[in-house]
């Protein structure tokens, strides 16, 4: 039998603890955010559980064991000498600043609800026939919304429109655009705001996220020029200047069907702004913490999303170039570049 190395178990019991109180502290921090917790402490003054209690109408014995996890979790700070807590300025920022790229809230609230999947997706293992996106708790749809848009807002129309081969002049002067698996219409909606001289169709699948989709716009005053219709990626209607996906070829059962036809679907001189999660093309290379989660959410939506869809093509979150190369050219697209990248994101200008 193998020699058991004592050091390697102490080390590995340690480093399985670690992922239980991170998978709990998730589960906290959408408690502190879905009750206001984390905004009644954005000001950095310290406070005790009887003041956050006090200033968010809750329990204040659940407010200080609440507290006393997020200190032992590292987010906020305890001060034993006054008994106080404080969410130091840059940790208020990533949990309560939605209009910053830094804030990943939406995170917490997005992979809570993807892990409440976990019985269904086991089952999936053994009959291999997915999960489809619209069967998840919706709050994956509105926590997908909260954490993609910042990214959105910062990088969409300052960098990655700019990268792609004649389309800011396009936007500019007025062009036609679809966003196709939309979800709930952020990025639609951020390009509409920006480009008022353009007109913009988002297509979903997901009747209840194109629903929500609607709202958005009404609420951002654009639904005179912004429609969002359900429609799956290989069959919705018109032709258009520009097509956009973000961060969800990956998640559709026939990529290359899909592609097949947006490449119809695109006037001759067209760019399909094609936005994937970032991922090398090798397992070896993406074993790191932003593959760790695009991995593990991959396992437990995306690549069960692409499952339920048949057609047995499931991309998975962490497809890289190489692969969504493969697929583009096999659609019939002759030019495909990687126009733009951030640490989570890929960014291809695709052309027919
Ligand atoms: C990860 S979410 C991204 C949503 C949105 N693009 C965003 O960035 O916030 C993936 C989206 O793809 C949609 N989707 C999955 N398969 C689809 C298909 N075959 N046709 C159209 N939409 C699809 C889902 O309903 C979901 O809204």
């Amino acid at each position: 039998m193998e020699q058991i190395d004592e050091q390697k178990i102490h080390d590995f019991v340690n480093k399985a603890m670690g992922d239980i109180g991170a998978a709990l502290t998730s589960s906290l921090v959408v408690v502190g955010d879905k009750l206001g917790l984390y905004r009644a402490m954005a000001d950095s003054k310290p406070v005790t559980s009887a003041e956050l209690a006090a200033k968010t109408e809750t329990s204040e014995r659940c407010c200080r064991e609440w507290l006393s996890a997020q200190a032992a979790a590292g987010y906020v700070d305890y001060d034993p000498a006054t008994g106080r807590y404080t969410l130091p300025a840059e940790h208020a920022i990533v949990l309560t600043m939605e209009d910053s790229p830094a804030c990943v809230i939406g995170g917490f609230q997005a992979m809570t609800a993807a892990m409440r999947a976990e019985p269904k997706v086991s089952e999936a293992f053994k009959h291999g026939g997915g999960l489809g996106w619209h069967e998840h708790d919706a709050n994956l749809f509105l926590g997908t919304e909260r954490f993609f848009r910042p990214g959105y807002n910062a990088n969409l129309v300052a960098d990655w429109i700019p990268a792609l081969e004649g389309a800011k002049e396009k936007l500019e002067r007025g062009a036609t655009m679809a966003d196709i698996g939309c979800g709930h219409g952020a990025s639609t909606i951020i390009l509409a705001k920006a480009f008022p001289n353009s007109t913009f169709v988002g297509f979903d699948y997901h009747e209840e996220s194109i629903q929500r989709a609607r709202e958005r716009a009404e609420e951002a005053g654009v639904a005179d020029r912004v429609t969002f219709e359900v429609a799956a990626a290989d069959r919705f209607p018109g032709t258009y200047d520009i097509v956009a996906c973000f961060d969800c070829l990956h998640d559709m059962g026939d990529p290359i069907g899909a592609a097949r036809h947006i490449k119809s679907a695109l006037a001759p001189d067209g760019n399909w702004l094609l936005v994937e999660p970032y991922a090398n093309d090798t397992v070896e290379e993406n074993l790191n913490p932003v593959g760790r989660v695009f991995y593990s959410v991959s396992t437990l939506v995306c690549t069960q999303a692409g499952l339920a869809q048949g057609c047995g093509h499931a991309l998975g979150a962490q497809a890289g170039e190489a692969q969504l190369g493969d697929v583009v050219r096999e659609a019939g697209f002759t030019r495909f570049r990687r126009a733009s990248e951030t640490p989570f994101n890929l960014v291809f200008d695709v052309r027919p």
